[in-house]
């Protein structure tokens, strides 16, 4: 994918765009860019405007210090001020669901719908607090290889880790490529993120919640207590995929995105 880049809020955010028709927005997980919508933007391009950016201290946008959700909420909505988009379907996949949060919170108007993928509106506790800031540490002095080893295993379903290696190795190489800086600004940014529990009931516009039946990291059983939650929600699980959902079970996470955007027009 090639990037184009638009200077937004003293940075400087790579983002690709391609197609006609509604505005989606899809912003990726943590440590990855937005090439973890490959198969997205390729499916929906057809039919809807899809935009995809790299995230604060992620792919090829600029490192920051500083990197919490509602900045990277702040980024989308100037990058939409600087594209024309004034209002967008909001996605986004774990961490990008956390921002997907803050951006629903900030921006309510400019929300046509949202998409929440494998991600969970509760803040971290104080364990996990902790134990981000104990992989920022890592991260800035033994760099993406430590943390990918952490982590890689705990985003496949056990099945597809072990058999399907070429796509254990694309989201290893988003790891491994994400910038060290850039991966603890971003683990402070979700460790201080706040609950978005009790925005929950607030959200009126369709919502499209997508799980990985296997994601050990944003469960089934967080995905069923925000569908229960927000009014206007519809719940899709997809079988034999854990927290990379969108890659590891591609065509079925299509389906539903698809499905889900034919009802907005
Ligand atoms: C992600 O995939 O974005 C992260 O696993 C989210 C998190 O660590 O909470």
């Amino acid at each position: 994918m090639s990037a184009n880049r638009k200077r937004v809020r003293g940075i400087e955010i790579a983002y690709e765009e391609r197609g006609q028709g509604t505005p989606v927005v899809l912003l990726h997980g943590f440590p990855f860019n937005r090439s973890l919508w490959r198969e997205q933007v390729d499916a929906l391009s057809a039919r809807h405007h899809v935009v995809v950016p790299d995230l604060r201290g992620h792919g090829e946008t600029t490192v920051t210090e500083s990197a919490t959700m509602e900045e990277m909420a702040d980024d989308v909505a100037g990058l939409m001020d600087a594209l024309d988009i004034e209002r967008a379907v909001v996605g986004g996949l774990s961490m990008g669901g956390y921002v997907t949060f803050a951006f629903a919170r900030k921006y309510p108007q400019r929300v046509r719908a949202l998409i929440l993928a494998d991600t969970r509106p509760q803040a971290d506790t104080e364990e996990a607090r902790q134990n981000r800031e104990m992989m920022a540490q890592r991260a800035l002095e033994e760099g993406m290889e430590a943390i990918a080893e952490i982590q890689l295993p705990k985003l496949f379903a056990p099945n597809n880790f072990e058999r399907e290696t070429e796509k254990v190795a694309r989201v290893r190489e988003m790891m491994v490529t994400t910038n060290r800086e850039g991966t603890a600004a971003a683990l402070r940014g979700m460790a201080s993120r706040l609950d978005a529990s009790d925005l929950l009931p607030q959200i009126k516009v369709p919502s499209l919640i997508i799980v990985g039946r296997e994601d050990r990291l944003t469960t089934l059983a967080d995905a069923e207590k925000m569908h229960e939650a927000i009014q206007d929600s519809h719940l899709v699980v997809i079988d034999e995929a854990g927290h990379v959902s969108n890659i590891e079970r591609a065509i079925q996470f299509n389906r539903a995105l698809v499905e889900f955007l034919d009802t907005l027009d």
